[in-house]
């Protein structure tokens, strides 16, 4: 199949190409320089040239500190970009995937949240994200939305720039020997390789929807951190960060962690336990 995939050099981007290309399809990767979400007439002009039958969009502009200063801008790419998209989508007849955000819940819940839960999101990202899954439910019938959760992979992130959690922490043991991490946030650390290896299979089912997409399984923050330093053998002195000792300068969900129900309904889940993902991850790093 030919596929275009938008945000093709951020760090799902680049592995959502991979995975596709491994796959055996034809890939064409758009980077920003190539295509501004924002503008209609550029994604008109850009998707007409290519006629994919799959686009993936993984680009958002999702630096949550950044959305929270620049509303309207986060609303103008996260929303109106992904009208813009899902309207070309509709007029070429592809398939639009649209990866979307845990950032949608509030986190008052106490078990995993599905996709029949009701949003209600706390900052200016998890509602312009909200805005954009709207937008492209609503106009075309093609579509799947995929919320993940804390992703990593082995590019960087280009919104968040330098170094994913897991790279973080490894560096911060090698320098400081003492490492403090809250214990209070919980979430589902998911691969980008993984989650990308997902969207090969979904893209091609025909089951058009709303999805959760995250590795099984749930942890703190904390428990993330203790896992990297057991799997690597990292000698560090490992400390819980009390609720309040790093307080977020924008309101975030504490529970986050999404069931895949809709996925595992169709016989498509390929997640494993997180632990396994960053197994992967540890075993491929360079
Ligand atoms: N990070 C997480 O833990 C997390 C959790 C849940 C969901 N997500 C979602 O996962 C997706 C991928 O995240 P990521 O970490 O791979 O991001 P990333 O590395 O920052 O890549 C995002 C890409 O989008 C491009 N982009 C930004 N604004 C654009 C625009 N207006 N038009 C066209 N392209 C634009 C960026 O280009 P430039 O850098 O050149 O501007 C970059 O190539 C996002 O949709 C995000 O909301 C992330």
């Amino acid at each position: 199949m030919k596929i275009a995939v938008i945000g093709a050099n951020g760090q799902l981007g680049k592995d959502t190409v991979e995975a596709f290309t491994k796959n055996g399809d034809e890939v064409v990767g758009l980077t920003h320089s190539d295509i501004e979400l924002s503008d209609v007439d550029s994604v008109s002009t850009r998707l007409r040239e290519i006629h994919p039958e799959v686009i993936v969009n993984t680009a958002a502009m999702h630096h949550v500190e950044n959305c929270e200063k620049e509303p309207q801008k986060a609303f103008v790419v996260n929303g109106l970009g992904s009208r813009n998209l899902a309207t070309v989508a509709r007029d070429l007849d592809a398939v639009l995937m649209q990866v979307s955000t845990d950032y949608v819940f509030d986190g008052a819940k106490s078990s995993p949240y599905e996709e029949c839960d009701a949003p209600r999101p706390l900052n200016v990202y998890g509602n312009t994200k909200l805005a954009g899954e709207y937008f492209v439910r609503s106009t075309t019938e093609k579509h799947f939305v995929v919320r993940t959760s804390a992703i990593y992979g082995h590019n960087p992130c280009r919104a968040k720039g330098g170094l994913n959690f897991i790279e973080l922490m490894l560096k911060l043991a090698r320098e400081r020997g003492e490492v403090k991490v809250v214990d209070s946030e919980f979430v589902t650390p998911t691969s980008t390789a993984e989650l990308a290896r997902q969207f090969v299979p979904l893209s091609r089912s025909g089951f058009y929807g709303l999805y959760h997409a995250t590795a099984e399984g749930k942890c703190s923050w904390y428990e993330f951190a203790h896992e990297i330093f057991s799997l690597t053998n990292t000698k560090v002195n490992l400390l819980a960060a009390g609720a309040n000792e790093f307080p977020a300068k924008v309101p975030r969900p504490k529970y986050s962690v999404l069931e895949n129900r809709n996925l595992k309904q169709h016989g498509l889940n390929i997640f494993r336990p997180w632990q396994d993902g960053v197994r992967e991850y540890l075993s491929s790093r360079q």
